[in-house]
């Protein structure tokens, strides 16, 4: 499932989260892939080790604990801490698929990456190309969204993003093990969550609505891992 998930951020957060990345020390992509990533990915990043990107990190992090579209489409358990990239002079990532599990911070804990996230942080008009292709079985979704948006994607999906010739693109990205672990699951919780909620908004009966909000409980109980 392929998402836009609007207004993770206000445009003010935005601003001041870019007047302090466009002055920061960034290195080489490469250095967080794999010699198969290294291949195609010509991006910039904050260290690792940066304390900036700590900060900002948990900038994004309380940002997404407060939206619900974004706890109801990703139900998420562990979350890595949020890197951010920039592409400029013809940057760009060529096909690849994200690792399915990940280490974090602390040496001992790993993350399965089921659900794949962009915060994009420059707005639309600031750079020429910079598009997030995704492919799934349906074709290639082209994403490019206002700054302060977010897309969700299954990790699992192939996907690239097209060399940036004018300006720059600066974006938050991280991954995300979700209760859910299978997309299509997830999916079907979402749409039940959201009839739900716009049941409930158009005064519908309040029997029914207790009735598929169990199933809704029932269904997570039985997919959830926790
Ligand atoms: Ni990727």
């Amino acid at each position: 499932m392929l998402l836009h998930i609007p207004d993770v951020l206000s445009k003010e957060q935005v601003a001041g989260m870019r007047r302090v990345m466009d002055g920061a020390e960034w290195t080489d992509g490469r250095q967080t892939v794999g010699p198969q990533g290294a291949k195609v990915k010509r991006n910039l990043q904050l260290p690792e080790s940066s304390v900036l990107r700590q900060e900002l990190g948990s900038i994004v992090v309380a940002a997404l604990a407060h939206h619900p579209l974004y706890h109801a489409a990703v139900l998420p358990l562990r979350t890595l801490s949020p890197r951010f990239n920039r592409y400029e002079g013809g940057g760009e990532y060529g096909f690849h698929i994200d690792g399915a599990v990940m280490t974090t911070g602390d040496a001992d804990t790993h993350i399965r990456s089921d659900v794949s996230c962009t915060l994009f942080l420059s707005e639309p008009d600031e750079y020429d190309g910079g598009e997030l292709i995704v492919s799934d079985t349906y074709g290639e979704h082209e994403v490019k969204l206002p700054a302060g948006d977010a897309i969700v994607y299954p990790s699992s999906s192939l996907h690239r993003v097209t060399a940036v010739i004018r300006g720059a693109r600066s974006a938050s990205f991280f991954w995300v093990q979700s209760m859910v672990r299978d997309d299509g699951a997830r999916r079907l919780l979402l749409e039940l969550d959201t009839a739900i909620r716009n049941l409930s908004a158009n005064g519908a009966e309040q029997a029914s609505i207790l009735q598929l909000t169990g199933v809704y409980h029932n269904l997570l109980r039985r997919w959830a891992e926790t």
